[in-house]
């Protein structure tokens, strides 16, 4: 089988029903049904539109300076955008360039499809920023796709405006396509940096609503790219899904239209829970961390560099608090936290942190 696990979804799907605290998302809260208050009885549950509902383009359109509703193709989730502008994208003979670490997709959908994936390491010691010249000496011509995700999921970190510019001009001098995974955008503390996809044809904006907005279920993401992208994309996604959920479709047209009451709000929670983590941090001795810059995760790292994967198993299993081992980012003494929840989970989570670091390390003695 060419499609081996991800880690990170094993990891997911064996724990995160079981536990009773989760301080490892990568999301705000996880919103219901009922705090939406929708009115569904219109809904006709037929097939969707394939590249999304023209209304629900148009919205996410608003957000992409210069394109309209033709240059946005929704899906199911950033992953299936991912893995479609892979497929589409790429061939056997191309190569894919991805930053790490990163949500592990970005590189498995070309690993999975035999592409050739090389690497572009955000090293700690640099804040996990971007280096630009390793950038450039790696791009060669056979390079098809460069994917870069910021703000980044794990590292917490964010190119700048000036950055993404510059990598633009690297991608427009080369063979390359850029897709730049603004799965965070929304959560930035600061403005942004524009979408890649208004700066250049070449580069593809990939974005979802199971972040910022707390709906990982309706399984709804979206690109916005050239039309003849959007087109290579519906050409796999007709092989794959077909169409999204017109259920999660409706759902996420009605949050986007109160994304302007919704965000500011989100940020602060998310700033306020940062600095709780902050204090946190500055009484450990046995950690240290990059302090994120944007989104809602952070990637500390044991200082004596042991493999975090015991104390993650320990946490989640005897103290049902829900992290993620940095092993499944093939950076085993590292490990994620989460702080886009409710204060008080944060706070309690890290309490059970305190307690399961404590019993690891009287156990490694
Ligand atoms: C950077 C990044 N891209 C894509 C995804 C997949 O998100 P979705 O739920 O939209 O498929 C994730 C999920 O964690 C992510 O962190």
């Amino acid at each position: 089988m060419a499609f081996k696990r991800m880690a990170i979804e094993d990891w997911f799907d064996r724990y995160q029903y079981q536990v009773e605290v989760n301080i490892g998302e990568s999301g705000v809260k996880f919103r219901t049904v009922g705090d939406l208050n929708l009115a569904l009885n219109d809904l006709g549950l037929r097939y969707g539109h394939h590249r999304g509902a023209p209304e629900l383009r148009e919205s996410i359109a608003q957000d992409y300076r210069g394109l309209t509703a033709e240059n946005i193709c929704v899906t199911v989730g950033a992953s299936e955008a991912i893995f479609s502008l892979v497929a589409a994208l790429t061939g056997p003979e191309g190569q894919v360039l991805v930053e790490h670490p990163n949500y592990p997709t970005l590189y498995e959908a070309g690993l999975s499809l035999d592409r050739q994936v090389e690497f572009l390491p955000l090293r700690y010691e640099a804040g996990f920023g971007l280096d630009l010249a390793q950038l450039e000496g790696k791009i060669t011509p056979k390079t098809k796709l460069v994917m870069l995700t910021h703000p980044n999921n794990p590292a917490g970190s964010i190119i700048s405006a000036q950055e993404l510019r510059a990598v633009v001009e690297l991608i427009e001098a080369s063979n390359a396509y850029l897709l730049m995974d603004e799965t965070y955008r929304d959560l930035s503390y600061d403005a942004p940096p524009p979408p890649a996809a208004t700066l250049s044809p070449k580069a593809i904006s990939v974005s979802t609503m199971s972040k910022a907005y707390g709906v990982p279920g309706i399984r709804i993401g979206w690109l916005a790219a050239s039309q003849e992208i959007v087109d290579a994309v519906r050409a796999v996604r007709e092989q794959v899904t077909i169409c999204n959920s017109v259920i999660g479709e409706r759902i996420a047209w009605e949050i986007l239209k109160q994304k302007q009451q919704f965000l500011p709000s989100a940020r602060e929670a998310l700033l306020a829970n940062l600095s709780v983590l902050k204090g946190w941090f500055a009484a450990q001795s046995d950690l240290e961390w990059v302090v994120p810059r944007a989104g809602v995760v952070g990637f500390p790292r044991l200082v004596s560099g042991a493999s975090a994967d015991g104390l993650c198993r320990l946490l989640v299993e005897k103290y049902k608090t829900f992290v993620v081992p940095g092993s499944v980012f093939q950076m085993p003494e590292y490990f994620r936290i989460g702080f886009g929840i409710e204060r008080h989970e944060l706070v309690e989570g890290l309490s059970r942190l305190d307690e399961a670091l404590a019993e690891w390390k009287s156990q490694r003695k």
